[in-house]
């Protein structure tokens, strides 16, 4: 089994080889891989930074950059998760594929993150401060990421606080403590990663 929404479909046919299996694999999530790149080259100031620092950023948060906007797969009221293919799957069929408390962590993360009830425009800045918000090991101009994080979360709070009214405060704060969540889900998501490759 490969019970990653990011594939086709949970099922791995048993004759075919681990090769083809990771090549469809990675046909699948490629081209939302692709959008993260093209999305980070969007961001006002991303691309000023050093092509290192762009690479490194890239590496560490575009599982949470995916996370965030892919989040809606997961139906906790249906307790389905949709795959890229567009076909649904539920929880429990998972369940028994093999997935566990990463695959709960995960429906909690987007119950949450819609319950703020972000539009569009809102949605886009939060994934360009998770992007710049990605872990900084090896980054070299530590001061001009810092300032573009800086900027991102400035243009977050002042959108937040434009459409949400009463509740823009607790919004945006909340909205902050998603990043260490999404840090924990991208760790949890790399040990499945790693033991994946190991014995597929
Ligand atoms: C599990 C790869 C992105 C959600 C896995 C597994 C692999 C994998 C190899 C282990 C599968 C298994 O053991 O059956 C990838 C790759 C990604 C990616 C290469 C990069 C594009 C994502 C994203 C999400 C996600 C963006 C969420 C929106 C999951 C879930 C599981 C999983 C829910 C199962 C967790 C569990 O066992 O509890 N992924 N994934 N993955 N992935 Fe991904």
């Amino acid at each position: 089994h490969l019970v990653c929404p990011m594939n086709s479909s949970p099922y791995v046919d048993p004759c075919k080889p681990s090769q083809q299996v990771w090549e469809e694999f990675s046909q699948s999530f490629t081209p939302a891989v692709r959008d993260v790149v093209d999305f980070a080259k969007s961001i006002p100031g991303f691309r000023d930074l050093p092509e290192h620092d762009q690479v490194g950023l890239l590496k560490a948060g575009t599982f949470e950059v995916l996370m965030v906007r892919f989040a809606s797969l997961f139906n906790v009221v249906e307790r389905t998760v949709t795959f890229l293919s567009g076909k649904r799957y539920s929880l429990d069929t998972l369940r028994s594929l093999g997935a566990g408390e990463l695959l709960n962590s995960m429906c909690e993360f987007s119950e949450k993150l819609a319950a703020l009830r972000l539009d569009s425009d809102e949605m886009r800045l939060f994934m360009a401060v998770v992007l710049v918000s990605a872990d900084r090991s090896g980054i070299q101009d530590l001061s001009s990421v810092e300032a573009l994080q800086d900027q991102l979360i400035r243009g977050l709070r002042n959108l937040v606080i434009h459409n949400h009214g009463e509740e823009s405060a607790t919004t945006f704060t909340k909205l902050l403590l998603k990043l260490p969540e999404l840090r924990s889900l991208n760790n949890m998501h790399s040990e499945e990663l790693l033991t994946f490759k190991v014995h597929p």
